[in-house]
Formats: structure tokens, C-alpha cells, sequence
């Protein structure tokens, strides 16, 4: 199955599917595409012989729409769309021409601390502030709002022992890490028909 994935930063997500065990002779990540112009993660989509896509203008030679992004991905049979550290907001007119295909990884226990501006550190921080003892990862399809289209799949992570937002997040992260090439692999054996 040749999927894409969506990148804003480093890339340990991108990562955890390319050598996942569940993935490695099912999935094909055969685009990785970002918002910014060379983030840290295309070093790895390249080290992996990926092809990469901008959406920024910053990067004269590679900048691509995602209207243009819809027809190379229908071209190509693009199956499934992971945003793994992607913050940008999907449009509503790509989400449209792959109903149910794009799927997104959020650091916390959907649907609290989800949202506009709720991203990676902001999320951490305003979990271990509010003290709770639990967090967690959770996958979801995606739809025109941040984080609120229907949840796939959560991991619960105990977090009664971190110190500080910054031990959150690496708890949470380990556990995005299993989590996300879990739901990959199931969505290629069409065991999340029903959700
Ligand atoms: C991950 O923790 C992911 O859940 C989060 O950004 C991080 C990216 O890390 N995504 C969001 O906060 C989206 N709302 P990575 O680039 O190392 O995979």
C-alpha cells in the first residue's frame, strides 16, 4: 500500500513507520511532504530514498499545492494520508478527495487538549499543568477542524511520575511511536472499516 506522510519538524514519527516491523514489507511510504521548506524529517525521507514535497513558497524549486499534491497523489494511488507532526491545516477541498483515507497522530487523550494552538509542547505543558496523572497518544481521521474528526485508536499513557512537560512528552512520544504504525498497518487490512 503506498502511502504519504505529512511532516512539519523531526520526523520520530515518520521514522516509526519506515522501520516498524508491522510496516516495513506492507507499507510504502512513497511521498513525504511538509509546510516548511526542508524540515529535519526530509533528511530521513531522503535517507530512505523518498521523494519530498513542499507547500511552502520559501522553497522556489519544490512548492506545491495541495491542489496539485491531490492529483500526483490520484495518479500515483496514494491509499492513505498520515499527518505525523503536521501542523498545518488540511482544506477542505483535499479532505473531500480522500474521504476517510487521511489519518493524524495528536500527543494527548482526543478530545481534551485538542484544538487550534494545541500542538506538540502546548499540548504537554497544559496536561502536566492541569495534573493529571494520565495522557496518552491518539490517532484519528481527519476533518476541516483541528483534531476533532472521529478517534481510530488511543494509548493511554501513566504520566504520575513526570516532572515536568518536557518528561510528558517524551512519555507520550514512546508510545505515538507504537501506536501510529499500529493503526497504519490495520488500516491496510481494512480492519477500521467500521470506525
Ligand atoms: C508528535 O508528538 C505529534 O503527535 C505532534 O507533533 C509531534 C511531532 O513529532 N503533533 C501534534 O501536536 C499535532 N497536533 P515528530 O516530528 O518527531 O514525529
Amino acid at each position: 500500500m503506498k502511502i504519504a506522510v505529512f511532516v512539519s519538524g523531526r520526523g520520530t514519527n515518520l521514522n516509526a513507520i519506515l522501520n516498524s516491523p508491522l510496516c516495513k514489507d506492507e507499507i510504502e511510504v512513497y511521498f513525504v511532504v511538509s509546510d516548511k521548506a526542508n524540515p529535519p524529517a526530509f533528511e530521513i525521507a531522503q535517507e530512505h530514498g523518498i521523494i519530498t514535497y513542499s507547500l511552502s513558497k520559501k522553497d522556489k524549486m519544490n512548492s506545491f499545492s495541495f491542489d496539485e499534491l491531490g492529483k500526483i497523489f490520484l495518479d500515483t494511488g496514494i491509499e492513505l494520508i498520515v499527518l505525523a507532526g503536521f501542523l498545518k491545516l488540511v482544506p477542505e477541498s483535499f479532505i473531500n478527495l480522500f474521504e476517510k483515507k487521511i489519518i493524524n497522530i495528536h500527543p494527548a487523550l482526543l478530545p481534551k487538549y485538542g484544538g487550534k494552538g494545541m500542538y506538540g509542547m502546548n499540548v504537554h505543558k497544559a496536561v502536566f499543568e492541569s495534573g493529571d496523572k494520565i495522557s496518552g497518544a491518539t490517532v484519528h481521521f481527519v476533518n476541516p477542524h483541528y483534531d476533532e474528526g472521529s478517534i481510530i485508536q488511543s494509548e493511554i499513557v501513566d504520566i504520575s511520575g513526570a516532572q515536568n512537560p518536557e518528561e510528558v512528552a517524551a512519555l507520550v512520544l514512546k508510545s505515538e511511536h507504537t501506536l501510529l504504525p499500529k493503526v497504519v498497518s490495520k488500516f491496510k487490512n481494512g480492519e477500521l472499516f467500521n470506525k
